[in-house]
């Protein structure tokens, strides 16, 4: 297991940066199958990466969403479904932007530093949601469709890695 990682591309090209860290999270995730580690690694390649203020999962348990492996500030530990960004990306199974935290209705904030934030859903095998990335930064309107691709990406491969097998 390579324990750098190596990336060419300036942290402006986003593309670039996602492409680079793909194969590399794949190599790190390896042959490991247990799910805290891997979403471990996950955080922390992804905070490695990019100029992110936190970055982490939240899993789907006993009908709550519970905070999962991060980096960052300390955050809120347990999410209801429909609440906040990433309890509504569970409720409706799909990806959310929000280019400003304080015109989301509902908005959780854990940290008064966020202004901006992306969810992802990662789905198991019988296309329910079972956990959710989240990535929140400290700049207005930092995410973009090259985020929402680059971390689809990054979660598919988690899918395909952890719950799908
Ligand atoms: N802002 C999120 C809560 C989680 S923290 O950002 C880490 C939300 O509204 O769901």
């Amino acid at each position: 297991m390579s324990e750098t990682l190596f990336f060419e591309s300036s942290q402006e090209d986003k593309t670039a940066r996602y492409t680079e860290l793909l194969p590399q999270l794949k190599s790190l995730l390896g042959s490991e199958t247990d799910e805290t580690a891997c979403l471990a690694n996950t955080a922390a390649a992804l905070f490695e990466c990019f100029d992110f203020l936190w970055v982490g999962f939240y899993r789907v348990k006993n009908k709550q969403l519970v905070l999962g492996p991060f980096q960052g500030p300390i955050a809120c530990t347990r999410i209801n479904k429909g609440k906040g960004v990433c309890g509504k990306s569970w409720a409706d199974n799909a990806s959310i932007l929000v280019p400003d935290v304080d015109a989301f209705p509902g908005h959780i904030a854990c940290s008064s530093h966020s202004k901006s934030e992306i969810v992802i859903p990662i789905r198991d095998a019988k296309n329910e949601v079972c956990a959710v990335l989240d990535v929140d930064s400290e700049h207005l309107n930092y995410f973009d469709q090259r985020d929402l691709d680059g971390l689809q990406r990054i979660c598919a491969l988690l899918e395909n890695h952890l719950y799908l097998v």
